[in-house]
């Protein structure tokens, strides 16, 4: 009678152990199951960099977000009321045209999202690459670099071009030095 209770004891331990063991914790699996994209424009190379070392960092694939026809730096003179820049950050209809239409937006949950802040915002090229694809669902997390702005109201002025259920948020500005290492700290405290 002893020996038997003794038996069904160790059974019953045996089990518990076993179940703790064999179920991965939901966010492990959640993590495994995440598939992220860092997605860019980068006009002088400043956020190519960052965009490069931050998809190291989160083991994500990379995509380049770039313009049908380059900005010359006389387009990028924003002391110059008339330059190309200037003149599509006026204009709240502005649309950039993209060089190509391929990135392949519904095989990721997570888009981070960077570009140089031009005027205390987004550049108008990432209202056309949102207006672009379909990010119903999806998480998309801002970052950028720039000569000391914030982003501002950067998540504000881009929801009006993704649909009502994407979330979009302010992450954060890094500067072309900040290492792989704070890249991937970063990611850890976004993604869960
Ligand atoms: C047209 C234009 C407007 C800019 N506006 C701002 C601004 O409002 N605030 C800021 O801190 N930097 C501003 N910058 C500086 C860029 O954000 C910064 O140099 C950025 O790192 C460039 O990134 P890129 O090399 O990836 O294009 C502006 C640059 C340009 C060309």
């Amino acid at each position: 009678m002893k020996v038997k209770k003794i038996l069904l004891g160790l059974l019953t331990w045996c089990v518990t152990i076993f179940t703790a063991y064999a179920q991965p914790t939901p966010n492990k699996q959640n993590n495994k199951e995440m598939k992220t994209l860092v997605a860019y424009f980068s006009a002088t190379g400043t956020t190519k960099t960052v965009a490069q070392k931050l998809a190291n960092a989160a083991n994500a694939d990379i995509y380049e977000i770039r313009p049908q026809t380059a900005y010359s730096a006389a387009d990028l003179n924003w002391q110059d009321k008339n330059s190309r820049s200037s003149r599509e950050n006026a204009d709240e209809k502005a649309r950039p045209a993209l060089a190509d239409k391929n990135a392949k937006i519904a095989d990721y949950d997570v888009v981070f999202l960077g570009f140089p802040i031009w005027w205390y915002r987004a550049p108008k090229i990432i209202n056309t690459f949102l207006e672009s694809y379909d990010f119903s669902g999806k998480t998309i997390i801002l970052f950028a670099t720039s000569g000391g702005s914030p982003l501002g109201k950067s998540a504000d002025y881009l929801k009006g071009s993704c649909s009502a259920t994407t979330i979009i948020k302010n992450g954060k500005i890094f500067s072309n030095h900040a290492s792989e290492k704070e890249l991937a700290e970063w990611v850890k405290t976004i993604i869960k």
